[in-house]
């Protein structure tokens, strides 16, 4: 008898329970997904900030001495501008699956966004950025890729070799013994801009 009188109390409290780990759940949820949006909008900022920091520097030193002087400035100064725009929590860096410089390879996460990218460029010409986030805890990590496609004036340094420059071709193979980042094509895709944003989840609001 007692068991007729228990099921529907069972299912009551049961109910009750699980509404107020829905809410619970969503709660976390949301403060996840505004984590996740913050993050993201911070990586698009540091992309935006390297690249301009690079082209910046780059179409100074080609308009005052064409290629011949700015890949050596480029050589120099890529890192160097390169470190300086990291920030606590935030990496920025540019890989490619063929580099010039092998400090610019990918890791893996960044090698299988690369093909994925270059696969829908390929397809459809679109570039558009990737990013991939994940929690370990309380700390949020979020991957960013920004690509990158050759332009007309990337060929002085990065197009066909017999065509460059011979002061650059020198420049390349002397301080680019393994330069995988020449023959390309204006509107080939080259790679792209990397952010890893990490940061910690805020705690969960006091109750009363
Ligand atoms: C004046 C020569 C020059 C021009 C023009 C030039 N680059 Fe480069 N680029 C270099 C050099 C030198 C490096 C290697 C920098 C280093 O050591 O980190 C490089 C590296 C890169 C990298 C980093 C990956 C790697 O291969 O190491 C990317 C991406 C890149 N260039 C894209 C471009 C794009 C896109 C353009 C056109 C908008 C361009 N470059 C124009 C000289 C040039």
């Amino acid at each position: 008898m007692a068991r007729r009188f228990l099921g529907p109390w069972l299912v009551l409290v049961w109910f009750a329970g699980s509404t107020a780990w829905a809410q619970a759940d969503a709660a976390s949820a949301g403060k996840v997904e505004q984590a996740v949006s913050q993050a993201l909008e911070k990586a698009r900022a540091a992309a935006t900030a390297l690249t301009q920091a690079l082209m910046g520097e780059l179409m100074k030193h080609m308009r005052e001495g064409g290629p011949e002087a700015a890949v050596s400035v480029c050589s120099a100064k890529a890192q160097e501008i390169t470190k300086a725009q990291q920030q606590e929590g935030v990496l920025v860096r540019r890989v490619t699956a063929r580099p010039r410089n092998p400090q610019n390879r990918p890791d893996d996460y960044e090698q299988a966004m690369l093909v994925l990218m270059e696969h829908r460029y390929r397809k459809d010409k679109t570039a558009s950025e990737v990013s991939d986030w994940y929690l370990e805890g309380e700390t949020l990590t979020v991957r960013y890729l920004r690509p990158i496609v050759i332009g007309e004036m990337c060929l002085a340094c990065h197009g066909d070799r017999q065509r460059m420059k011979p002061a650059v071709r020198e420049f390349l193979t002397q301080h680019y013994p393994e330069d995988q980042a020449v023959g390309y094509q204006a509107g080939d895709f080259r790679g792209a801009v990397s952010v890893t944003v990490k940061t910690t989840l805020p705690p969960e609001p006091q109750k009363p």
